[in-house]
């Protein structure tokens, strides 16, 4: 059977139907008027372009092919993530079938498996709201590394903000820092885990050129991560890495992970553009293997979990490793 899913954690409403393959995927994305991404307008945003969504996902289908419904269960933002769960129960409340609660950032690497062909990672999930450093060990994903305080997207963001560069920062910063010879910012990595509030404040004091600060915002943090994620794949004795979440997009830092594996004799992956950031492809692909695995949720179950951690799921859908 089919799966339609929809994800809308923050800023992105996107509904997509996976099969055998993905058979369909739209979204539309929530861009703030000002400032960053408020919670309930981002919810009331993607309340409005629902039924648009939806429709364009399940445009020139056969309902009747859809065996279950899949959503973005946490974590996210309260608001966005009810709104999303409120339609899910609908929509399988009305064509009958099973409901699956996905955890977001297992779906983030189940994209990226699928869409690399990659086995057994070691994960560096870099987007706006998490930071951290996953691998498979005994049926779940766990967080070998995470950061402290903010994600690295939030960090560069706001950075970019106070700038007056516009939301999302991202990818201004990328093309600016290509004209900067990096500056030194603080650095700090504390044991697995990663923290990136002192150096986006430095980085907002410092008086360089932009470019240069750019240049020195991205080695800094990057190679924090990367740090991590080296660090992590010795201990586990694994020999693939994958890199997910919106700042994967980044050639920088897809480079300097790239040479890290290298170096270490390890394969390294990163799935296409429209994979990597938040999609409901991920959502509707893991419902699948999910629903195929049993993994379905009553509607009492599926209430929405902002805190929601990839190491509270089981993974009932892979062979266990680890003792
Ligand atoms: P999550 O809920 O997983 O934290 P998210 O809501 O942050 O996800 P993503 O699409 O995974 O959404 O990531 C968005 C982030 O990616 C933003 O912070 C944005 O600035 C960042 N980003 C996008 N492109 C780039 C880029 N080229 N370089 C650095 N950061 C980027
Ligand atoms: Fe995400």
């Amino acid at each position: 059977g089919q799966i339609l899913g929809i994800e809308g954690t923050a800023w992105n409403l996107s509904a997509a139907i996976f099969g055998d393959d993905l058979v369909s995927l739209f979204s539309k994305p929530y861009s703030p008027p000002h400032g960053g991404i408020h919670p309930r307008e981002a919810a009331q945003h993607h309340a409005s372009v629902m039924k648009e969504v939806i429709s364009a996902a399940i445009e020139g289908q056969d309902l009747s092919k859809i065996s279950g419904i899949a959503f973005s269960q946490g974590p996210g933002l309260g608001p966005c993530l009810r709104t999303v769960g409120t339609a899910a129960r609908s929509l399988a409340l009305a064509l009958d079938v099973p409901l699956i609660g996905v955890n977001h950032c297992v779906a983030h690497v189940e994209i990226g498996r699928w869409q690399c062909g990659c086995d057994d990672p070691i994960v560096l999930y870099a987007s706006g709201a998490n930071t951290q450093v996953l691998g498979f060990l005994k049926s779940r994903y766990r967080i070998f590394g995470e950061t402290l305080d903010i994600g690295i997207g939030n960090a560069i963001d706001k950075f970019a903000r106070s700038r007056d560069l516009p939301h999302p920062g991202g990818p201004l910063v990328e093309k600016l820092a290509l004209e900067g010879e990096p500056v030194e910012l603080p650095y700090t990595v504390k044991g697995m885990d990663l923290a990136f509030s002192g150096l986006m404040s430095a980085a907002k004091d410092c008086n360089a050129p932009l470019e240069d600060i750019c240049a020195g915002f991205q080695e800094t943090a990057f190679a924090m991560c990367v740090e991590v994620t080296e660090r992590a794949l010795a201990h586990a004795g694994k020999d693939e890495v994958l890199l997910v979440g919106g700042v994967g997009a980044n050639s920088r830092l897809q480079e300097m992970l790239r040479c890290m594996c290298e170096e270490r004799g390890a394969e390294f992956f990163v799935p296409e553009r429209k994979f990597i950031g938040d999609n409901g492809a991920m959502i509707a692909l893991t419902g699948k293997i999910m629903l195929e695995a049993g993994q379905t949720v009553t509607i009492p179950e599926s209430a929405v979990n902002p805190g929601y951690r990839s190491d509270d799921v089981v993974v009932k859908w892979r062979k266990d490793t680890g003792d």
